[in-house]
């Protein structure tokens, strides 16, 4: 078995979900409603609306019976409401064209309104123990990051390389606790912003983790990736206090408080000397931070230092050193706070 799937698997077992409401059953029905619910909808929103919906309709029968309006008084809150008209119509395909039986492979399954290539995978995986691919947001984001795919994945050529590695991917056995796997550690651990890389299963060979561009990766929308800056940020301390300068009013980070930015190839200590009239004592640069903004993904290189003399500062903003605890109440960049923390 491949090592992504024997780890994401073991980790499926020991840290995934186990007892979501529609789990633990083959209820093609069951599974199918939640897939449709949860196409654009976080786990606990669903449940709910899971709950209340499968009372109301416990069968395909019963929701292929059903009005419209009262498919769409259940549905009210869970927004994308061509779901709801979708779930409806395909409800009644099963009853009137299958009878009532639904379809039992990926291939059969995508004859259904409003489901896709990886839903109808999903079905296929948890209602009937097949071999199938799923591919949703959230392991379109794991995947590109895990393998260091560039390129936006809503691009034809991206989606196709995307879906070829989903499918060499997968085990041959085990699948419905791969696929489950996928979608927890989507939802939980490779997140969209901030990510929990301390504890993914899959770190070790993570491209983008072992690369440093897991907020860079999948490239967004605009088709231009963010532009890389490198600095370096300076952490002077003299006495157990902190150098901070107010920033310019235009810019990043405008009229924050901040550590004081530099080039990476400056020579500090004379830098030190011509800024603040202060003497380097020693100096060590700290991990590289990646800050990601819309447009630019910062590279910060902290360099602690520390420094005497009396600051007479020769530039035209506000500077001051700070206690830790009046720093901290400083309005700061997130960057800048976590560095204080640190
Ligand atoms: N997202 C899509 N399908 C899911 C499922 N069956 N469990 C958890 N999250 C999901």
């Amino acid at each position: 078995m491949p090592a992504l799937a024997s780890r994401l698997i073991a980790w499926q077992r020991r840290q995934g979900r186990h007892h979501l409401p529609w789990q633990n059953t083959r209820d093609a029905y069951r599974i199918w409603l939640s897939e449709i619910m949860l196409q654009q909808t976080q786990v606990t929103t669903v449940i709910a609306y899971y709950e209340r919906f499968v009372q109301s309709f416990p069968t395909v029968q019963s929701l292929a019976a059903a009005p419209l309006a009262r498919v769409l008084e259940h549905w009210s809150g869970l927004g994308y409401y061509r779901r709801a008209h979708h779930l409806h119509a395909a409800a009644q395909t099963v009853v009137n064209e299958h009878n009532g039986v639904f379809p039992d492979t990926q291939e059969r399954l995508m004859i259904l309104p409003g489901v896709g290539r990886s839903t109808a995978a999903a079905i296929a995986v948890f209602a009937f123990g097949q071999r199938a691919a799923i591919l949703d947001g959230n392991v379109r984001r794991l995947l590109a990051r895990h393998q260091g795919i560039e390129g936006f994945p809503g691009l034809p050529d991206v989606e196709k390389t995307l879906w070829a590695l989903a499918e060499q991917l997968l085990p041959k056995r085990h699948l419905e606790a791969y696929t489950q796997g996928l979608m927890d550690l989507g939802s939980q651990i490779c997140t969209r912003s901030k990510p929990l890389c301390a504890q993914c299963p899959l770190r070790d060979d993570c491209v983008a983790y072992h690369q440093n561009r897991v907020h860079e990766l999948p490239t967004p929308r605009s088709g231009k990736a963010p532009v890389r800056r490198d600095f370096c940020l300076l952490m002077l301390r003299r006495n157990g206090r902190v150098l901070l300068e107010a920033r310019a009013n235009r810019g990043i980070w405008s009229g924050l408080w901040s550590f004081p930015e530099c080039d990476v190839g400056d020579n500090f200590a004379a830098l030190i000397r011509a800024r603040w009239g202060l003497t380097l004592i020693a100096k060590k640069a700290q991990p590289v931070m990646v800050h990601p903004l819309t447009h630019r993904t910062l590279h910060i290189t902290p360099i602690l230092a520390t420094v005497r003399g009396r600051l007479s500062s020769t530039t035209a903003l506000e500077t001051r050193f700070f206690s830790l605890s009046e720093a901290r109440q400083c309005a700061l960049p997130a960057p800048v706070r976590r560095l204080l923390a640190q």
